[in-house]
This record gives C-alpha cells, structure tokens and sequence, in this order.
C-alpha cells in the first residue's frame, strides 16, 4: 500500500471545478451558509468558460417577441427528441431569471439603445414553434461572454465566503461500501502535499472530454476528469456518443468562431463562392443547429466544393459586415482570425473546419443535478452524496444535439439547481461522513502505480493514438465499419494504460505525472464513445451513420448508459423522459407540440 501523508478538510460541500457550472454552484451553496470549498486545478478565471464567445440563451424577448415555450420547443427538436423533457422544460423556464440575476451579479452584458441586454440570433434558436422567423435569444458580452460571466462569479463566490483551492487536481472519489459519496482525493499540484476532501455533498463540474479527439475547440484542460472518477468509481455515463462538431473551428489550429458570427449576418460559401446552406437548410440557412451546418460543411468538401488548396475546408465571410459590428460585437473573434488564420476579415474570409467542440454525453444527472445510477427496477435511482453539473454532466438537456449558447445556460441554471437541492438534502448541523479508509488508499495506490508507471510507452504517444482514432473513427459521419474499427483500435489502445511510461516522479509541478493522470481520465470517455456510436444503429443528432441513416424512435430513442471498466464497455439502455413538469392547463407547454417529428430547418 503506497504510503502517503495527507490534510484532511471537512466541509459541507466540495465542489469540483471552476467553471461557470462549478463557481455557480459554489456561490449559490455558500450563499445559503453552507461551508463550501471549490477544488480546481486551473486558476477559476482560466477555466474553459472563459473561451465562451457568443452567449447565453435565454426568452427574454428584448428584441422582439419570445417566450420559454418556443425555448423549450427549440430545444426538444435541436436535442433531436432524446432529451429529457423535464429537464428540457426546467431550462427554458428558469433561463431568464437565471440570466437577470447574473446581470444583478454584475455580468458586463452588450446593451441595445435602450439599454436592455443585448441578444443576437443562434442556430436553431426560432420563434412560433419552428414555423416563424429565427428570434434574437442569445444573451451577449460582445464576443466575450464566458470571459464576463465567469469574472463575475468568481468575485461573487470570494464574496460570500466561498473557500478556493487552486490548482488541486483531484485524483478520486471517496465512496463508502454502501455506495455514497463522501469526498475525494487530490493532489495539490504546485507542493507536491496530498489532501483528502470529507463532504456531505461533492459536485462534479469538471467540464468535457474534448480532447480525447485530436482537434477540438476545447481548452487542453477539458480530459473529462470527473467522467474518469466516475467510471473507476463504478457509475455509469451517459450518451457519449454523441459529440458535437462546431461548424466554424479555424482551418488548422481549431480555435472558435463563434456562431455568433453567423448571427450577425456572417455566412458559409464553398468553393463556388455558393452559400451552399440554402440549399441544405431553405428556412433557416446558416443559423440551422450545428450538427446540420457541420454535415452540410462536410458533404460540400466531400462532393469536392471545398475551398484551399486541397479543397479540404470552407471559407465564413464577415467582410460585408459594417466595420462597427466587428468592433462592438465581435472583437474577439477578428483578433483570433487575424492570429490563428492571418486573416483580416474586414477584407477575407475566415477558413473554417468542423471541429469538436462539445459533448453532450456526461454523467447522469437528474434536473437538480444529483447523479444517478440507474438499476433495471428504478432507471432514476440517486447516488447519495453525489452531484455532477455543466458539460461533466447530462441532464440531459441537450439530448443528441445542443444548440449553440444552451450551454452557458446549462451552466448557470443547472449550477443554481444543484445549490437549491444542496440546500435541502445537506444539513449543516450534521456531523461529516466517517471516511471509508478503504476507498482513501485505493485512490493513492492508483496515484502512486501512475507516479511510477515504468512501461514503454511515453503518455504523449498513447494519447496521440488515441485522439486520431477518435479523430479518424468517430467523426461527423459514421459508418458501421470505421466504428467498428474505432472499437478494436480503442481496446487495443486502452490496454496499453498498463504499459505507460511517466519519466518525472516528483510531486511538485509534475506535468508529466498530471498529463498522465489526465489520460487515465480521458481513456474511459473515449471507449464509452465510441462503443456507444458503433452499438447505435440509427442516425440522431451528431450521430450520423451512413448505414443507418433514419432516426429510430421505436428501437432508439434511449439513453445509453455505459460503465467502464478499464477496456470493458457494458452498454445498457434507459428511458428518456418524455413528460414535461408542467401540463398545457398549469401554462405549460402542450404534448403534441413537442411529439417526435421530421427533423427540418
Ligand atoms: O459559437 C459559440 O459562440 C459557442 C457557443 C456555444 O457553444 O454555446
């Protein structure tokens, strides 16, 4: 047993992460004088929040007619019916006072003449159903709004007394014998000193998985650490396969476009100089969701339309747009262009590439955020002591498909949820959980077996190996046989964790050690992916099999739910919710609105 000395702290609430799901999380728990400790291994204003650029969706109708049931119903019909409705309904009809209270917070929003909170239109984002025009819904700081959001919840969160343990790296969840959460383990990276956290509540905010693929918009902080804890805690996942592509990641270095950029009249032409998403999406053109912007992107570069010289990308315009509205509201992203692409786009297109950029998959969660493990006789059975909130979790909101700016709603609704329900189910005046010893050690055997991991393969390559088969097999469109391959060259790939090779055995700054550990975390994400995507034989969402090309609501609409246990994958399947909170008769929004339909835009 490897033999560690470690602090312990109690709290009521651990929250792990500190992004915009996690600080308002931690702000909301501490608000209401719970002891809460946020435990992150990036400064919480490095977070991968701070890269949101468009906005926050939210009904407020400040530039034209809305309201949360068209909300709702773009969301149910962008999620492609697997999301669950309840879930879905809690969103749409919490997002505007979820959104006023982050300006009340002091969230730096644009502002139109009036002064109101300025809001762009966002792909997917429409009015009247579906049938009307698309609506002005996404709630905006410039290009910046992640940047503005998680500013301000940081400074909240210090002001209520929130307590911030910087650049931790949690390794474990604590579990007792009997299946409850009662903390977890972490390493604080910039000492070397090891730390056990003793919660009544831990909250899982530690963001997606983007980079178990090889291009993605994500942070390379986000490898899905609180997946990996949950899978070697033995809980399951949920819907990892469905992964989004953006549709505007810059040609060659993935950084993000916004869609915002597509909201402010900007537009996608082919090699033709077409705007070919007239031809794909008649109604709604460019502002269609991303998985159909991403494929339309991707057949124009297969059917050899694409732009460059290899025809292998596709040019966004902006330069028609007038020179104040890339200043005022798209600054960030002129300047990326101009960095990442040498591209000014007051004169030339920006060149642009699908490009991974979310995952709507994450642990199970109910809508107030407690996670859940689902058995056959109750599929929404409650890990006690345990929540999982933001892109780590699955609501599931977003179902197979998310629209662009529902995430930082996501975020911030389903961050204050997880503090209300925190504020019922824990009780401050209880005595803290007595720590199951056994569960402690294991998490620092594991440590240490990775501390001095002596094989033959350096964690660099292993993980290069790993993101270009994700890259390769579990792409914008899927067929039967690359996912079969992904499958194989996953195991494969997977069993040589045991054979890693970490150089540096110190314990302070130890990037070498942290990369590995991550990697550990990244591998059960990306099994869970691709197993799933090869089982599902139907197209839904960004899951698109060319061998299975209809959606399949009779065999399919299913959340899969997954464990993994090093390479083994068990697949298992659970009902979506289909019922909302609400009836039509209590202002809600009426069944048949929302009854499984043709996909179109
Ligand atoms: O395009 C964007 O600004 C991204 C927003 C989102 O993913 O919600």
């Amino acid at each position: 047993m490897a033999e560690y000395e470690y602090e312990t702290h109690e709290y009521d609430v651990v929250v792990v992460g500190a992004g915009g799901a996690g600080l308002r999380a931690t702000l909301g728990m501490a608000e209401q004088g719970l002891r809460t400790a946020c435990v992150t291994k990036v400064f919480p204003t490095r977070s991968h929040t701070v890269a949101a650029q468009g906005g926050i969706a939210a009904s407020l109708s400040n530039m034209g007619p809305d309201n949360w049931q068209w909300h709702m119903y773009d969301t149910v019909k962008g999620s492609d019916w697997l999301g669950d409705t309840d879930a879905m309904e809690y969103l749409a009809r919490e997002a505007p006072a979820a959104v006023y209270e982050l300006e009340h917070y002091g969230v730096p929003f644009s502002r139109t003449e009036e002064g109101k909170i300025y809001q762009r239109p966002f792909g997917g984002h429409t009015t009247e159903f579906g049938e009307g025009p698309a609506v002005q819904r996404t709630c905006a700081a410039a290009d910046r709004t992640g940047h503005a959001i998680l500013h301000t919840l940081y400074g909240q969160s210090l002001k209520n007394n929130a307590e911030f343990y910087i650049e931790y790296f949690a390794i474990d969840l604590i579990m007792s014998d009997d299946g409850v959460c009662q903390g977890v383990v972490c390493w604080k990276l910039d000492d070397g000193t090891m730390h056990v956290f003793n919660a009544k509540m831990v909250v899982l905010a530690t963001g997606g998985y983007g980079r178990a693929y090889f291009s993605a918009t994500s942070a390379h902080t986000c490898t899905g650490d609180g997946g990996g804890m949950v899978a070697r805690a033995g809980l399951p996942l949920q819907d990892m396969e469905f992964v989004q592509f953006h549709p505007t990641g810059i040609y060659g270095s993935g950084c993000l476009i916004t869609e915002g950029a597509r909201g402010e009249g900007g537009y996608l032409t082919n090699s033709e100089g077409e705007r070919f998403m007239e031809r794909y999406a008649p109604q709604y053109k460019d502002l269609a969701p991303r998985d159909y912007v991403s494929r339309s992107m991707t057949m124009e570069i297969r059917e050899g339309r694409g732009v460059g010289e290899n025809g292998d990308h596709i040019h966004l315009n902006l330069s028609h747009l007038p020179a104040e509205a890339l200043s005022e509201r798209l600054p960030g992203i002129s300047e990326s262009a101009k960095i990442f692409a040498g591209v000014d786009v007051t004169k030339e297109p920006i060149p642009v590439l699908p490009t991974v950029h979310y995952n709507m998959g994450g642990i199970p969660t109910n809508y107030f955020g407690e996670v859940l493990n689902p058995t056959k006789d109750d599929p929404n059975a409650v890990v006690p002591g345990l929540m999982a909130v933001g892109e780590a979790g699955c609501a599931s909101v977003h179902g197979a498909n998310r629209l662009g700016s529902n995430s930082l709603i996501d975020l911030v609704v389903f961050g204050r949820a997880a503090a209300i329900r925190a504020g019922k189910v824990v009780d401050p005046d209880s005595p803290n959980p007595s720590l199951n010893q056994a569960s402690v050690d294991k998490a620092f055997d594991r440590f240490d077996n990775v501390r001095h991991a002596d094989g033959g393969t350096p964690t660099a390559e292993l993980r290069l190996e790993m993101q270009r088969t994700m890259q390769e097999d579990a792409a914008v469109f899927r067929t039967d046989k690359t996912l079969a391959d992904g499958v194989k060259k996953m195991e494969g790939i997977a069993a040589k964790l045991d054979d890693l090779k970490v150089t540096d055995r110190s314990l302070i700054w130890n990037s070498d050690l942290m990369e590995t550990l991550e990697l550990t975390n990244l591998m059960p994400n990306a099994l869970a992916t691709i197993v799933g995507a090869e089982a599902r034989k139907e197209s839904r969402g960004a899951h698109a099999s060319e061998d299975h090309t209809e959606r399949d609501d009779k065999n399919w609409r299913v959340h899969t739910i997954t464990r993994v246990d090093g390479q083994k994958v068990d697949l298992t399947y659970r009902p979506v919710i289909t019922d909302p909170l609400t009836t039509e008769d209590e202002g809600g929004i009426a069944l048949k609105k929302i009854a499984p339909k043709a996909r179109t835009f």
